[in-house]
């Protein structure tokens, strides 16, 4: 089976290692030897003292003229990805794909215009990198009806919040060291905004609950807002800040958003840390099940990819309904009853907190004033995401004040 291979960065240059390592194997249990033809590149000459320099291009006619059985990309973005991918789709060659920005924006077309032509686009490694977790959703799972998503879905983020916790670490040296071990993307700005993670709640919920939906109709905050104080106070409150990607049915309409939350150090994401990356399922039959793993680097999304060339050389077609068509209702609050941390910046602390303690009586609340700054942390209980937005709106009237809300995820 001849494979060209688009792009050989952090990801493609893992997957020629892999495919190389596992041929044998492949070659035993499946019956195919697979040989990478062509391999595209954006500047060729810095490939020139590598071994496998014939297999290089940068001119994409020559991955045309190697007829590849099976197309592999790498590249990542929307353009020329989306290019390089539909030209193939459309000659009926499988493509094999770690793209989520492009899967997240124009998937439904790409696999409708795959199964136009009696081919696939399979995709498990733009979700949680080496977890399986596409295909359990969309097979395994296919008995019920998904309720809620909530995910840690960004190694990168999630690498950073762990140093700067854990080791004391600034925001950009863990940021810098992110990238160099390859978790982040080549603009980290869709990392650290939390983009890359709501493209991955959007590819999944959509999947999940059988809709379209749009991750740019999805609210989305990173995690560059979050201060070296934050993280002193969640130490000292025996809390962890995670980037978190939730999103839950609500009788037809979904509620959808990446956020960063504090979480309880018995939920369980506490344990997640670094690249690694968790997927909380519940679904009407199964209940809640949890998908582990890393969620990021050259080996582990590799490996997803090296997954879908073993489906496609059994002939498995995968993803037989494809992304659907259907615009879901959106919930802009989170739906649910929870504790929230609001983190509030005003010079007139005396008259915030009587207020405060006036309004959330019935609850409790919790104040940290923290030394020598005109921050506070406060601890509140809400119904609902939108009663609380109003409170802190009504209390903004009144006092002058800049407020930061999260929630406390507690599972
Ligand atoms: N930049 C991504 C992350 C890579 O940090 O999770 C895996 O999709």
């Amino acid at each position: 089976l001849k494979v060209a291979l688009l792009g050989y960065g952090t990801i493609g240059s893992g997957v020629f290692e892999l495919i190389e390592k596992n041929n044998k194997i492949i070659n035993e249990n499946y019956g195919h030897n697979v040989e990478i033809v062509k391999i595209l590149v954006n500047r060729l000459k810095k490939y020139k003292n590598d071994a496998n320099f014939n297999l290089f291009t940068d001119q994409f006619e020559e991955i045309k003229s190697s007829k590849p059985d099976i197309i592999i990309e790498t590249i990542g973005g929307i353009l020329p990805a989306y290019d390089y991918i539909t030209y193939f789709l459309s000659k009926g060659i499988p493509v094999i794909t770690a793209n989520k920005d492009l899967i997240a924006e124009r998937g439904s077309e790409l696999i409708i215009l795959a199964k136009d032509n009696n081919t696939i686009i399979s995709y498990e490694a733009s979700v949680g990198g080496g977890i399986p977790i596409l295909k359990p959703l969309q097979e395994c799972l296919a008995g019920n009806e998904i309720t809620s998503i909530s995910a840690v879905i960004n190694g990168t983020t999630n690498y950073i919040l762990t140093q700067m916790y854990e080791n004391n670490e600034t925001y950009d040296k863990a940021l810098e060291n992110a990238q160099a071990m390859g978790f982040a993307e080549s603009d980290p700005t869709s990392d650290v905004e939390g983009f890359d993670a709501i493209r991955k709640l959007a590819i999944l919920s959509s999947i999940g609950y059988k809709k379209n939906i749009k991750w740019s109709d999805l609210p989305t905050q990173g995690i560059s807002n979050i201060t070296d104080l934050d993280i002193v106070y969640a130490k000292t409150e025996n809390l962890k800040i995670k980037l978190m990607a939730y999103s839950q049915n609500i009788d037809g309409t979904v509620y959808g958003a990446v956020r960063p939350v504090f979480i309880t150090l018995n939920s369980k994401y506490a344990q997640i840390n670094n690249e690694y990356n968790a997927v909380i399922l519940e679904g009407d039959s199964v209940g809640e099940l949890m998908f582990t793993g890393k969620g990021a680097g050259k080996y582990p999304t590799a490996s997803a990819i090296l997954g879908d060339l073993i489906d496609i050389i059994q002939n498995k077609k995968r993803y037989p309904e494809g992304l659907y068509e259907e615009v879901s209702n959106l919930q802009h609050y989170y739906p649910n009853p929870s504790h929230y941390v609001v983190r509030f910046k005003v010079d007139e602390i005396d008259s915030l907190t009587s207020k405060l303690f006036n309004i959330f009586y019935e609850h409790g609340i919790k104040i940290s004033r923290m030394q020598d700054q005109s921050v506070v942390y406060v601890q509140v209980f809400s119904e609902n995401e939108k009663k609380l937005i109003d409170t802190l709106e009504s209390i903004r009237e009144e006092i002058t004040c800049d407020y930061s809300h999260y929630i406390i995820y507690e599972k």
